[in-house]
């Protein structure tokens, strides 16, 4: 697939085209901010902005704060005290760099999901897919590592449970636990190397996120209807996009204006509404919490974790063809890494030739089941893991995994679905008709 035509950045005066045959970085600005974009993008294409602006929010206020931040288990918790009350604005930074944990994270559900209404997915933006779960996935050992910081109840028993989940990997899993931890528990070592890896992953973040963009820049973007840009000539392909700068850069700058507007409200009228109270006492390894939840946005993943119990069918078949090294812990283990894997294989499991469930009314009924189903199990897995809630979470498992490897392929071949318009162009002035000429 060739790239969109369009005007290619030509250096005018001598120094440009001095310093544009020595490193072309000027004609790269150029040719990435001036991309031809579908002229019918809607406001679900603007979390990608959101998120990007979220990453520099989280490096910043990061930097900052770990300059005053104590990565010791005697100092930590007051280091972190220290910061809300002594440090010049200290309590704003880390507000906002708690916040925007859950600002970066509703934005990426909502981006994923954006992708997965839409089938952004679908071929030929499989790598952008791919690259999107990778950052996904660092995203989730970043807030991981993050909330252990403060070394609160809740950083110090969530860490003991999570590094506790590589345990039940047969045979290697104590040794790789050891590892992680840098001992048998969850000590000193522990909190000096989650600090550093906390500090870390974010760069690689941002490498992974450059990859995704030159991805997607070469493939184009997709957009509302499914319908690729016509790229046979120049004049056609303007016929179907506008440039990014201004007209996409404006709307987003709008949205995120918008977006910032209800950050700061969060971040001003309820900073902890998103947080554990017990965080707010030192970490104390002889008082386990009456419960243990981690952050919001991994509950969707920590319902699917628990939902596997040694009553359970598959567990017992699973423990009896692998001889009992297949437990329910392991199995859960498996469980929730595999709901994020057949994510990431959408692209191959969705047999569509529709790309757009703008086009696909069966589609659609299914995919919101799933919104719903993550929701529920978000719920689910904030709840005390006994019945109902396990058998609940049980079922919402299982549509899980269903909706991608039984639902998704069956779609493909069995579902009608509309016809979408021929191009973007017919799509937009569907929806603004072009004036009459004068
Ligand atoms: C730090 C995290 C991320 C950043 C900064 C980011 C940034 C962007 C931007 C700016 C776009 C283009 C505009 C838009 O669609 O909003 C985009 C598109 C896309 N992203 Fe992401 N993204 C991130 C994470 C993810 C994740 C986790 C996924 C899912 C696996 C993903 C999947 C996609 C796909 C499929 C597209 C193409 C959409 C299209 O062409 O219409 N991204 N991303």
């Amino acid at each position: 697939m060739g790239g969109i035509p369009h005007d290619k950045y030509e250096p005018k005066t001598k120094s440009e085209k001095w310093l544009h045959s020595r490193l072309p970085i000027v004609g790269l600005i150029y040719d990435t901010i001036m991309i031809p974009t579908p002229k019918n993008l809607n406001w679900m294409w603007i979390w990608g902005i959101v998120l990007a602006f979220a990453l520099v929010i989280q490096i910043v206020t990061g930097i900052i704060l770990a300059m005053h931040y104590t990565p010791n288990v005697n100092l930590a918790f007051q280091s972190v005290e220290h910061i809300m009350r002594n440090v010049n604005g200290g309590w704003l930074l880390r507000y906002v760099h708690m916040n925007g944990a859950t600002l970066f994270f509703i934005a990426v559900y909502l981006h994923i999901f954006r992708g997965l209404y839409y089938g952004s997915y679908k071929s030929p933006r499989e790598v952008t897919w791919i690259i999107g779960m990778l950052i996904y996935l660092a995203m989730m050992a970043t807030g991981f590592l993050g909330y252990v910081l403060p070394w609160g109840q809740m950083s110090f028993w969530g860490a003991t449970v999570i590094t506790g989940l590589f345990g039940a990997i047969p045979g290697v899993g104590e040794s790789i636990q050891a590892w992680l931890l840098g001992g048998p528990s969850v000590d000193n070592p522990t909190l000096n190397r989650f600090f550093s890896l906390h500090y870390l992953l974010p760069f690689v973040i941002v490498a992974l996120v450059a990859l995704h963009i030159w991805a997607f820049h070469t493939t184009g973007n997709s957009n509302p209807t499914g319908v690729e840009v016509r790229r046979g000539s120049k004049e056609e392909a303007e016929k179907d996009t506008l440039p990014f700068w201004p007209y996409f850069v404006i709307k987003d700058f709008y949205a995120l204006v918008v977006v910032l507007v209800v950050f700061a409200a969060v971040v001003g009228f309820m900073p902890n509404y998103f947080g554990h109270p017990d965080n707010y006492i030192m970490a104390d390894p002889l008082k386990t919490p009456a419960e243990i939840v981690p952050e919001w946005y991994y509950l969707p993943f920590y319902a699917i974790l628990r939902a596997f119990t040694d009553d359970v069918w598959a567990v017992q078949i699973a423990s009896l063809f692998s001889g009992g090294i297949i437990d329910a812990k392991f199995f859960g283990v498996i469980a929730m890494f595999g709901s994020i894997f057949v994510m990431a294989l959408v692209p191959w499991l969705d047999t569509s030739k529709v790309r757009s469930g703008r086009y696909r009314p069966a589609f659609r009924f299914f995919f919101w089941i799933l919104a719903f189903d993550f929701m529920f199990l978000m719920w689910l897995g904030a709840r005390p893991a006994t019945e109902p809630y396990s058998s609940l979470a049980l079922v919402g498992t299982t549509y899980w995994f269903a909706y991608f490897l039984v639902i998704l392929p069956l779609l493909g071949v069995f579902e009608r679905p509309q016809t979408p318009p021929d191009t973007i162009e017919a799509d937009f002035d569907s929806h603004y008709p072009p004036k009459p000429a004068e």
